[in-house]
């Protein structure tokens, strides 16, 4: 049973002095946010447990008045979350909803909540309650699917498999290497999140509508109580300013972006053609025409997501594109592209994380592609550079006819004989065969940063202590 009712809430509503006549109910239902915005609830209690409490401390409602107040909220806040409350259109919003509940359950005290603030203030604040909380949940698990790539890249270190360019065979690398790609992407993107989460850090409640108020307000004792750092400083600019939420989903994106990255090669890797991993089954689904298939849609869908991801962050920059100062109705289509992103990167994470979890590589393929590839091809210009002398360039062009050779003999480079290796350079020795394995080329990539295994063991190190740590 739902404990509020809608008797009262005629439509003369919060402001029904000035108005003569009722909402059109096709306004009504346009002009609303409370279906998307209830989610909200929490945040927005939050907020007016503190700015009344802030009100009562400034003597300008009294103590009685504000322990009504604390109280009418907090049964608000079980009726909402034991699913009794009746959510009404009518009162448009969730600030007005809440308030207005409070006002039938605690009488006249309710009536002055609203007292040195607005929904403008109000509303900036609750986004940017709720999105710092989002922001932890989300920057939790980009570390766990740091760590859980961490993990796999720790057990296949040295697994060799090819590195593509243009999707074609480069070099032969190992699939830890590959993997930790990944953990520095992610590590970007924990920083870009934690960096605009900074920047969320100053309140805008008590700004009111847009010029401040004339009440004697403590801004400071709310943004302490509700986790700020401080008061936003230009009330104008405080109700007006989304860039946080412009932060939030661009960096959003570029998440979106990596994972849709990794997705992609999942896709690739499990195809038949590839057949370098298996994923777990339960993040693959059948076809129900064709009984052979197993198919990636997780990754596909993580594929896919950016689609949304981008369209939300360039959906809402549009909105604000061109708004004259201060608060317009457009900012009420703030919140469902910030929700909507939340949702989603959070799913994409939450996913990605589950398949890499149980991700078996295939070693036989990886390697058939190797030897297919010529992948020590830049390995042996390099040799001929630093043991014959020859000029890169030359060396390049040489190699170049070496694998044109291997080609024409369906031969691997590995598996070339010294004689047809002679037959381009006549003063190649049998050192030029060690060279070419693919897993002494690997082994040479010593380079900071580079493949060799020894390498990638110290890397997991240092990713671990840069990442996991804390
Ligand atoms: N529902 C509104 C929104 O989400 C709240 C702020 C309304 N302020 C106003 N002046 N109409 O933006």
């Amino acid at each position: 049973m739902k404990k509020n009712s809608l008797n009262k809430q005629n439509n003369n509503k919060m402001w029904g002095g000035r108005f003569t006549t009722s909402l059109s109910e096709l306004m009504e239902e346009f002009n609303s946010s409370i279906k998307f915005d209830q989610i909200l609830y929490v945040e927005d209690i939050e907020g007016s447990l503190a700015h009344s409490e802030m009100l009562s401390r400034q003597n300008i409602i009294s103590k009685k008045e504000y322990l009504s107040i604390k109280s009418g909220l907090e049964q608000i806040k079980k009726e909402i979350s034991n699913n009794e409350f009746n959510f009404s259109t009518k009162l448009e919003d969730i600030h007005m909803n809440i308030e207005n509940r409070l006002v039938e359950i605690i009488g006249e005290p309710g009536k002055k909540l609203h007292t040195a603030r607005s929904r403008n203030d109000q509303v900036a604040t609750d986004i940017k309650l709720w999105l710092r909380k989002k922001i932890d949940q989300i920057e939790l698990s980009l570390k766990n699917l740091q760590r859980t790539l961490i993990e796999k890249s720790e057990i296949y270190y040295d697994l060799l498999m090819p590195g593509y360019t243009h999707l074609q065979v480069g070099q032969p690398v190992t699939f830890g290497h590959h993997l930790l790609a990944y953990v520095e992407m992610l590590g970007r993107d924990r920083g870009r999140l934690l960096d605009c989460r900074k920047r969320m850090s100053e309140l805008p409640l008590g700004s009111a509508a847009l010029a401040g108020t004339s009440y004697p307000i403590d801004r400071y004792f709310v943004a302490d109580k509700l986790g700020f750092s401080k008061p936003t400083e230009n009330s104008m600019d405080a109700v007006s300013d989304r860039d946080f939420a412009i932060e939030f989903m661009s960096a959003s994106s570029l998440i979106a972006i990596h994972l849709s990255r990794l997705a992609e090669e999942l896709v690739l890797w499990s195809s038949d053609r590839f057949d370098f991993v298996r994923l777990p089954e339960k993040f693959t689904t059948g076809s129900s025409i064709m009984p052979q298939k197993r198919n990636p849609d997780a990754a596909e869908l993580i594929r896919a997501k950016p689609g949304r991801i981008f369209g939300n962050l360039i959906g809402l920059m549009t909105v604000l594109k061109g708004l004259p100062m201060t608060y317009g109705k457009d900012m009420q289509e703030d919140k469902e592209p910030v929700f909507d992103t939340a949702k989603h990167i959070e799913l994409c994470l939450l996913n990605m994380d589950g398949i890499i979890k149980e991700i078996e590589p295939i070693p036989t393929k990886m390697m058939e592609a190797l030897q297919k590839g010529y992948p020590t091809a830049t390995d042996l210009a390099d040799y001929l550079v630093k043991n014959l002398n020859i000029p890169f360039r030359e060396a390049h062009h040489l190699t170049g006819r070496i694998v044109l050779l291997a080609e024409t003999k369906l031969s691997s480079l590995e598996d070339l004989a010294l004689e047809d290796i002679q037959s381009v350079v006549p003063n190649a020795d049998l050192k030029i065969l060690e060279v070419l394995k693919v897993q002494n080329s690997v082994s040479s990539r010593t380079s900071y940063g580079g493949t060799a295994p020894k390498n990638v063991l110290k890397a997991i190190k240092h990713a671990k202590k840069r990442f996991l740590k804390g």
